[in-house]
């Protein structure tokens, strides 16, 4: 991990300078937060299957044609990606209710929301990410108008085909969180999809028993984590049904 620069540790991730201009390498740590830093852990080879997860659902994402900052896997543990600049929002998108929605408006987990609900959240870890409104994100520049409506857009497709996708390997998507960056190409300017996408930041329940298959089980002391997170992965089919991680070659998209 020495050999490159460090350009930024976030609590799940370090990203390094890329081994060409425009690109970094996102290294998946297996430490684990929640509660803004407030409760700290790690859970084995999460690291590893966060970094196939997040691959494989950006590259459906990729096909479906969402524009991501993913570029290949590197391997085990790192990916390359685009270098954007992230736009310090975080957005979920809600299917049914579960954690913060639940506590705020006192709805009981499980419950299916009459349609779907997107939160913008300020990345702001001093100030416990505080919820937001468009007109909070556009008021103070983080996104403009046309960016902010791109990012709803994509949010919404990418929730459609995610909430198949999971529903095709017996898995409810109760909800997630993304986040986007600004892609400068050339004289173009772009929003993608950046960050991730694995069980660390969705809630992922089993469609016939409701288990859960995701960080709440390190959030709320549940137990079995890791093979939480490698049963999805082996649903996804990333793994072969022995759980060993199956490394063929990586895939690269532009
Ligand atoms: P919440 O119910 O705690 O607001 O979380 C909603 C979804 O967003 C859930 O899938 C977990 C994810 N999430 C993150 O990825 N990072 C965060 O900092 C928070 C608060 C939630």
């Amino acid at each position: 991990m020495a050999r490159r620069k460090q350009i930024y540790e976030g609590k799940a991730k370090v990203l390094f300078e890329g081994p060409e201009p425009g690109t970094l390498v996102q290294y998946f740590k297996d430490d684990a937060t929640a509660f803004n830093n407030k409760k700290k852990g790690t859970i084995t080879g999460k690291g590893v299957l966060n970094n196939r997860i997040s691959e494989h659902l950006m590259l459906r994402l990729h096909d479906i044609g969402i524009p991501t900052h993913f570029v290949r896997r590197l391997n085990m543990r790192e990916q390359l990606i685009r270098e954007v600049e992230i736009i310090p929002i975080e957005v979920v998108v809600r299917n049914i209710a579960a954690g913060s929605i639940s506590q705020r408006l006192g709805i009981p987990e499980g419950t299916a929301l009459p349609r779907s609900i997107v939160e913008y959240y300020y990345k702001k870890d001093e100030l416990n990410d505080p919820m937001v409104s468009e007109e909070h994100i556009t008021a103070f520049g983080w996104a403009a108008t046309p960016e902010i409506d791109d990012i709803l857009n994509m949010s919404l497709r990418i929730n459609d085909f995610l909430i198949g996708l999971f529903l095709g390997i017996g898995i409810r998507l109760v909800d997630f969180k993304l986040e986007f960056g600004r892609l400068y190409d050339n004289e173009e300017v772009r929003i993608v999809l950046a960050d991730e996408i694995s069980p660390d930041n969705c809630r992922l329940w089993d469609a016939s028993t409701n288990e859960k298959m995701d960080k709440d089980r390190f959030r709320r002391d549940l137990g079995k984590i890791e093979e939480a997170y490698q049963e999805v992965a082996r649903r996804l089919g990333i793994l072969p049904e022995g759980g060993q991680a199956d490394y063929k070659g990586p895939k690269t998209i532009q």
